[in-house]
């Protein structure tokens, strides 16, 4: 069975407290609980992680080449500001979606610039916990391609 995997950055591991007018009420276990259904439906195991740091996420993703079809990926605040995540995606083989929870370009000017998004397949932004499912659609589309 494909493995893909959902990557979560920093903060993330906060949802449901943090901001939740913007991020909204689900916590981060809740999205991912909806994911492994949503994974069980579609035929593929979805596994998730999470890190607060840069090089924590680098060492997921470098990791997952070995396991995983695809990524799903929200790098939170390092969407706006990370060469070396920029450069990681472009090194690794398999295609990452890049989500976000939040519209990033209704938001303030300096999140607009994604860093990630021209290494990445596509991006989804602004469907709350929805981009997450939007993304592992993508992906699972993706690998059944090939
Ligand atoms: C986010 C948007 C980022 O700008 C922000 O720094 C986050 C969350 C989102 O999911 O909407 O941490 O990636």
């Amino acid at each position: 069975m494909r493995t893909i995997l959902v990557l979560h950055g920093p903060n993330l591991n906060l949802l449901g407290l943090r901001e939740p007018d913007i991020y909204g009420q689900l916590t981060l276990e809740e999205i991912d609980h909806r994911l492994t259904l949503l994974g069980n439906e579609l035929g593929v195991r979805v596994r998730s992680q999470q890190s607060n740091s840069e090089g924590g996420l680098i060492d997921l993703l470098q990791e997952a080449r070995n396991w995983a079809v695809g990524v799903v990926f929200n790098p939170g605040g390092y969407t706006h500001t990370s060469v070396a995540l920029r450069d990681c995606i472009a090194a690794i083989a398999i295609p990452v979606v890049e989500v976000h929870l939040s519209n990033v370009h209704a938001r303030e000017e300096f999140r607009r610039q994604s860093l990630i998004a021209p290494v990445c397949k596509g991006s989804i932004s602004g469907f709350g916990w929805l981009s997450y499912a939007l993304g592992l659609r993508a992906i699972v589309d993706l690998s059944e391609d090939g």
